[in-house]
Parts: structure tokens; C-alpha cells; sequence
């Protein structure tokens, strides 16, 4: 249980606004951060309805909030009712963090940024030059395969049960962030396909708890053995896609680095302070520990 008897008249407030958001797992790690950093600062959840979701924006600027994470289902609705978007917000068209700069509500996207920063801290692997397949085609696809573009990547290929949203995203990756980005339908891929990738990001539901009992997506024998296989999914730790990849003798990433990384950046961006990264991962594996 968190300590609140430093609460006081000038206590920072921040928080997480989803729809549901009762399970979210930031309040811990966050609150965590501000206790090792001694911040006057709190993190708490707040139930906003869809239909409320523009009152509860106003609410931010009546309040005074210092700024919110933004998740399901509010990431691209939120962006009529902020003031400015920060470039790679505006790029993935969703916005994960808002910072209220004196009235002024500015909307973010660290999500892309913190798995680009797992990537490097965690896995050693630099993007640039690199050449990437990404396994599916929505919002979090989109989020890393706009910040890999950004970070200097050579190809950023886009895999897609439906194949018609991965050449969209491709088209979009092709003609926006000038990076050669092929679309496949996720049936179509070979290993004569696949072989020559650097990295391979495992971005949708697929192997999930309570579904985790499943075969990989892709087969990591498809892959060169060099390659890291990063997933984003984080429940279990290691998913059937990690593990044959680990199997296989390949590297791999796991999906908590993301979600550390991502509020690792929320909270540089409210506070101006280095986050606390092993603070929060400590915090992060208690409360999933807690839910086994
Ligand atoms: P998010 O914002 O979390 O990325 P999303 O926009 O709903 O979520 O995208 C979900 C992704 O997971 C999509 O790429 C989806 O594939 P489709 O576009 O074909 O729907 C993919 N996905 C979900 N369930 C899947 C499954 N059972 N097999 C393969 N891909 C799946």
C-alpha cells in the first residue's frame, strides 16, 4: 500500500484517463518513481467515458493536473482537444502523454520512443540502418514502426492478418518518413521472405494471457539467426513467439521493457528528472506478481 501521509496543499497531480483503466498498471509504477525521487507528486487512475472525454480534458486545465497518460479507447480522440502535438504524436496520430505547460495542454507519444529505448538499453540493438518486419498493423505498430523511421531505419516492412491495413501503413511509412516499407498479408510471408530481417517486432494481442497457450505467429526458424525478436505483449513475460526464438538461439526482447521505457519518458517530460528505470521495473513485476 502506498504511503499518501506526504500528501499535502502543494502536491503535484498527474494520472492515467482510459476507459477501463482500473487495471492499469501505471499508478505503481509511477508513484514508485516519486518516492525514490523524493517528488511533492501523485499518480492516480481516473475512469473517463468516451463521452466524457472533452470535459475531462477541460478538467486537466481547471485543475491544474501537471499532465496525464492517455490510453484505450482515447489515444487519437483526445488530439481536437489539446493545443499543440509534439512531432511523433502528430506522426502516429495518437498521443500517450499530455503535459499541461501553464494552460496549455501539449499531447506526446513516448509509446514508439520507449520501445525504441528498451531496444537499446535492454537488447544493446541500434536502429539505424537496420532493417525491420513488424507483425501487425495497428495503433502500436504504427507508434514503433513511425519512431524506428525517425530513428534512421532502413526498411520498415509491415506483416497484417489483413493485409489491406499493412499496406496502408506501409504507404503511410513510404511516403511520410521516407523509409522503404513493404506490406505483406501475414499468411503470404516465406522464409526466403524473412531471412534477411535485423530485427522482427511482434506488435499484436496474439499470444496474450489467458490465450498464450498458441503456436508463434511466425515461425523464428523462418528468421536469420542473428536477427532479435522483440515482443510487445508483456502477459506472460516470455510469449510462445520469445520462446521459440529463444529456442532457436536468436536474441530476444522482451514486451515490459516498452511499457517501463514508455513512463520512463512521461515522467522526464512532467518532472525534467531522469526516471528512476529499475525503480519502476521493480514495481512493475511486483504488481504483476501480485496478479498470478
Ligand atoms: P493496437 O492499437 O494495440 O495495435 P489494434 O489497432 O486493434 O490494436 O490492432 C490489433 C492488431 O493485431 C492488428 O494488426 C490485428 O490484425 P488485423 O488488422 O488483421 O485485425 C492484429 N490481430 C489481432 N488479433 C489477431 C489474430 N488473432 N491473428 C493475427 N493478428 C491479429
Amino acid at each position: 500500500m502506498t504511503n499518501s501521509s506526504f500528501l499535502s496543499g502543494t502536491t503535484r497531480v498527474v494520472g492515467v484517463i482510459g476507459d477501463p483503466v482500473a487495471h492499469s498498471l501505471s499508478p505503481g509504477m509511477h508513484n514508485a518513481a516519486y518516492a525514490a525521487q523524493g517528488l511533492d507528486q501523485v499518480y492516480v487512475a481516473f475512469h473517463v467515458l468516451p463521452e466524457r472525454l472533452e470535459q475531462a480534458v477541460q478538467g486537466i486545465r481547471a485543475l491544474g493536473l501537471a499532465g496525464v497518460n492517455v490510453t484505450i479507447p482515447h489515444k487519437q480522440n483526445i488530439i481536437p482537444f489539446l493545443d499543440e502535438l509534439a512531432t511523433s504524436a502528430r506522426l502516429i496520430g495518437a498521443v500517450n502523454t499530455v503535459v499541461n505547460r501553464n494552460g496549455i495542454l501539449i499531447g506526446h507519444n513516448t509509446d514508439g520512443a520507449g520501445f525504441l529505448e528498451s531496444l537499446r538499453t535492454e537488447a544493446g540493438f541500434t536502429p539505424e540502418k537496420c532493417r525491420v518486419l513488424i507483425l501487425g498493423a495497428g495503433g502500436a505498430a504504427r507508434a514503433i514502426g513511425v519512431q524506428l523511421a525517425l530513428s534512421g531505419a532502413a526498411r520498415v516492412d509491415i506483416a497484417n492478418r489483413t493485409v489491406e491495413r499493412a499496406a496502408k501503413l506501409a504507404g503511410f511509412l513510404s511516403a511520410e518518413l521516407n523509409v522503404a516499407s513493404a506490406a505483406y498479408g501475414l499468411a503470404s510471408l516465406t522464409p526466403a521472405l524473412t531471412e534477411p530481417y535485423d530485427l522482427l517486432v511482434q506488435t499484436t494481442s496474439w499470444g496474450m494471457a489467458p490465450h498464450d497457450d498458441v503456436p508463434p505467429l511466425l515461425d523464428p526458424e523462418a528468421l536469420h539467426p542473428h536477427a532479435l525478436i522483440a515482443d510487445i505483449v508483456y502477459t506472460p513475460q516470455e510469449t510462445s513467439l520469445l520462446r521459440a526464438a529463444r529456442e532457436r538461439g536468436c536474441r530476444t526482447l522482451e514486451g515490459l521493457g516498452m511499457l517501463v521505457h514508455q513512463a520512463a519518458l512521461a515522467h522526464e517530460l512532467w518532472t525534467g528528472q531522469k526516471a528512476p528505470v529499475a525503480v519502476m521495473y521493480t514495481a512493475l513485476k511486483e504488481q504483476l506478481a501480485r496478479r498470478r
